[in-house]
């Protein structure tokens, strides 16, 4: 059940960015409305306490590695933001395999190196080194996986040297810059980072070109919040392009089934199925994706990624230790129970438990896919088949898997999106169950 308050917010300690961001849309929709009706002649107020998000351009980025600022530089002017940023060692979550908690995986994800190794997540400290880690890497990987663990892949590429195609092993002793204060700011952290950026000489936003390319009209306009355009430039889908090798964003999209259609359109795929020649598709990480194709009140509610997983220290400034709902008081207090009403451990179950259905619904979606998959393999195995009759299935296998994929690989496994999870997660299975069907009419 959603208990909902139906009174004005608590007051808070600060006025959180996702209801000045809130406000600012109703001033600029006013502005707008204003002037499209022809008006009286009767200025729009000046919007100055607007939130003016910052263009990237106007932040020039810095030729050379060396020029970042790290950390320690920020530590005497900036030392909450640097303390937090240093202290965040520790996982949110006990790492565990994936492959271990959705047992089906192994089965569709045959062909990909997501069959050998696939973890919950870890710090953004670790992520470099992680990477450098990692099973998936092998002879035929490229520096391409740089991209969203360092921004000496971002410098190189902005400077006319792209990575892209390098073998990743090649640069496992240049690429030394894991996450920093630059992958965020640039080099221009500050006071109103998120709430008046371009005002304030300081930048909060993407620095990835990818992302920056897809979602320009969002950013340009302003509609993307900074605190939303900062970490969706790494948590978000993307694809490899054909030319380029690099990691790419399907443009101006984040709904799923758009994004099907346009893998489709352009014949992507990430791997083949060795067992059932499928093409298949590696939906990764679309955070961004989600928050930004939201419709809940949430998402009206304007709130943004840091909202919901930075905390604000004791004398407001922004906790750089990555937290979650689950995860903080402080969040729940300041954020969520402004909205939800009923007690702080209420809303804890409710958090869990619509967690625990999404996860039921995976694994029901999962095991299902997982058998289509067997049987097609046995099909195609029997060499009685032809391509014209099996690639229809294959397609389906591809297509039920890429919407299970999409919210299975969402860190918050649907909660960023309720809507679009159930709506994926049925659409996965009423693929799987027309799969299953073809099959069973195939001539014997
Ligand atoms: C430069 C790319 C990049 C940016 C920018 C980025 N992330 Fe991440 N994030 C990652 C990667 C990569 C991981 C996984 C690291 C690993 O498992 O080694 C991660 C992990 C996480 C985790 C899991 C941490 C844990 O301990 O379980 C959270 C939460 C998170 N990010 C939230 C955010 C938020 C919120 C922002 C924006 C304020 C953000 N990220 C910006 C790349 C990024
Ligand atoms: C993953 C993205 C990310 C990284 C990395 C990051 N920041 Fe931030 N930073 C943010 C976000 C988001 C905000 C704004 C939050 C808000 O206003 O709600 C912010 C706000 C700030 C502010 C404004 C004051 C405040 O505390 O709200 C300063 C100063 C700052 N960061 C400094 C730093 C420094 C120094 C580093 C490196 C040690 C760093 N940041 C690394 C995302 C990041
Ligand atoms: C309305 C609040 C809300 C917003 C906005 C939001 N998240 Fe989350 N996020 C959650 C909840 C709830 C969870 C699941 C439990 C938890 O981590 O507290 C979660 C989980 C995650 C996780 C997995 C953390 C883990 O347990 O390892 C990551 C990563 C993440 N979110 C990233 C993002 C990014 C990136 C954005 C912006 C594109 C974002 N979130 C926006 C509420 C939010
Ligand atoms: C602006 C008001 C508002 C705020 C703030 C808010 N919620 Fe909600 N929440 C709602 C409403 C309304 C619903 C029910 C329907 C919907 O999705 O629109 C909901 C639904 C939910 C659900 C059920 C989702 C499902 O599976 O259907 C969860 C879980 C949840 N909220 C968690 C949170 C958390 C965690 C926070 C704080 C990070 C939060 N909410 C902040 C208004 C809010």
């Amino acid at each position: 059940m959603i208990l909902l308050r139906g009174k004005e917010p608590i007051m808070k300690k600060r006025t959180p960015a996702y209801a000045l961001w809130s406000l600012a849309l109703v001033a600029v929709v006013g502005v707008l409305a204003l002037s499209a009706c022809g008006g009286s002649g009767v200025k729009p107020a000046a919007t100055s306490k607007a939130p003016t998000p910052a263009a990237p351009q106007s932040f020039p980025g810095v030729t050379s590695v060396a020029d970042i600022k790290l950390p320690a530089q920020w530590a005497s002017k900036f030392p909450e933001e640097v303390q937090t940023f240093e202290a965040d060692t520790q996982p949110l979550q006990p790492v565990q395999s994936y492959l271990k908690i959705f047992p089906f995986l192994s089965t569709i994800y045959a062909g990909s190196p997501f069959a050998k190794s696939y973890d919950t997540p870890r710090p953004h400290l670790d992520a470099l080194q992680d990477a450098k880690n990692s099973p998936r890497i092998s002879a035929a990987s490229d520096s391409v996986c740089y991209a969203c663990k360092s921004s000496q892949y971002t410098i190189s590429e902005q400077n006319g040297q792209s990575l892209a195609k390098v073998p990743f092993a090649a640069e496992v002793h240049t690429v030394t810059q894991g996450i920093t204060c630059y992958d965020c700011h640039k080099n221009y952290p500050g006071p109103g980072s998120q709430t008046a950026s371009a005002a304030n000489g300081t930048y909060l936003g993407a620095i990835r070109t990818p992302f920056l390319t897809a979602f320009a009209k969002e950013i340009k306009s302003g509609q993307m919040q900074p605190g939303n355009a900062a970490c969706g430039q790494c948590h978000n889908e993307y694809y490899f392009d054909p030319k380029t090798g690099d990691a790419t964003m399907p443009p101006e999209m984040t709904d799923p089934f758009e994004i099907y259609a346009y893998y489709n359109k352009i014949g992507y795929s990430d791997f083949t199925n060795p067992n059932t020649g499928a093409h298949m598709l590696k939906a990764q990480h679309p955070e961004y994706d989600l928050v930004a194709s939201d419709t809940s009140m949430h998402a009206t509610a304007g709130l943004n990624c840091a909202d919901c997983h930075m905390e604000q220290t004791s004398d407001g400034k922004t906790s750089h230790k990555l937290t979650g709902p689950l995860y903080s008081a402080q969040i729940r207090k300041t954020v969520c129970l402004t909205c939800h009403s009923g007690t702080d451990a209420q809303l804890v179950a409710l958090i869990k438990s619509s967690l625990a259905s999404y996860m039921a619904q995976i694994t029901t979606d999962g095991n299902a896919l997982a058998t289509f998959t067997n049987n097609l393999a046995a099909a195609n195995k029997s060499g009685k088949y032809t391509a014209a009759q099996l690639d229809p299935i294959r397609e389906q296998e591809r297509e039920s898997q890429w919407f299970l994929d999409f919210i299975m690989n969402e860190n918050s496994k649907g909660l960023h999106n309720p809507t679009m999870a159930t709506k994926c997660l049925t659409h996965s299975l009423q693929v799987t169950q027309a799969g299953e069907a073809a099959l069973a009419k195939l001539p014997k």
